[in-house]
């Protein structure tokens, strides 16, 4: 059983999926809290909605990024937070959250790592005419979309397509592969070799590093 404390920027639909599989009965997990950096995000309408608690942390508010880090660790610590999930989080995590939880963050990429990291991927595959695209699960580390691959989903690229059409047939995969990471994590399957994330078969026993 996953304690989950979720990281979301903005619309929310890779929160929403984690919080219908924990309804479902797919996902033992528990979502205690979501914290934000935009007082804007539909995110935070979505917790309401499932009586999840929600905090804003406006890094702007901070000396700087490390106590704006710290805060959000001593929020997801106060909810006894075991495993972190960016859910559509725009910032690059560091030292406080990585040292407080260390091989328990996992995020969700809209691309095929190691191709196009960063901000707008499905627009950067778009434009460097790749024919397959798709997106990541992966544990986070210190640089931008690096940390060890857990999962991958890939998907066709159409010649009509928009930077809309193929967000929205990534975007169904990540739902689908970011429930499956979680589920793989609460029932400690995932090892983590280096850098290469080995998933064992039920009942068996993964640890990080
Ligand atoms: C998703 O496509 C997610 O993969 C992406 O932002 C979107 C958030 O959608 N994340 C990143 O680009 C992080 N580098 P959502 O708010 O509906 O889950």
């Amino acid at each position: 059983m996953l304690n989950l404390g979720v990281l979301a920027s903005g619309r929310g639909s890779n929160f929403q999926a984690i919080i219908d599989a924990i309804a479902w009965g797919v996902l033992p997990a528990k979502i205690k809290v979501l914290v934000t950096d935009n007082p804007e995000a539909y995110a935070i309408e979505r917790a309401r909605r499932a009586g999840i608690p929600w905090h804003y942390f406006d890094p702007k508010g901070f000396k700087n990024k490390e106590e704006y880090e710290k805060e959000i660790v001593k929020t997801l610590l106060s909810y006894e937070v075991d495993t972190v999930c960016l859910a559509g989080y725009m910032r690059l995590i560091g030292k406080p959250l990585l040292s407080s939880f260390p091989m328990r963050i996992i995020n969700i990429h809209p691309a095929l790592l190691p191709a196009f990291p960063g901000l707008h991927a499905q627009k950067q595959a778009l434009d460097y005419g790749v024919k397959i695209a798709g997106c990541t699960v992966h544990f986070v580390d210190e640089g931008m979309d690096t940390g060890p691959i857990i999962l991958q989903a890939a998907v066709p690229v159409y010649d009509d397509d928009s930077e809309e059409s193929l967000s929205e047939r990534i975007l169904e995969q990540e739902h689908r592969i970011l429930v499956e990471a979680l589920r793989l994590l609460s029932e400690n399957r995932l090892l983590v070799e280096g850098r290469r994330v080995r998933i064992l078969p039920d009942g068996g026993e993964g640890h990080g590093k």
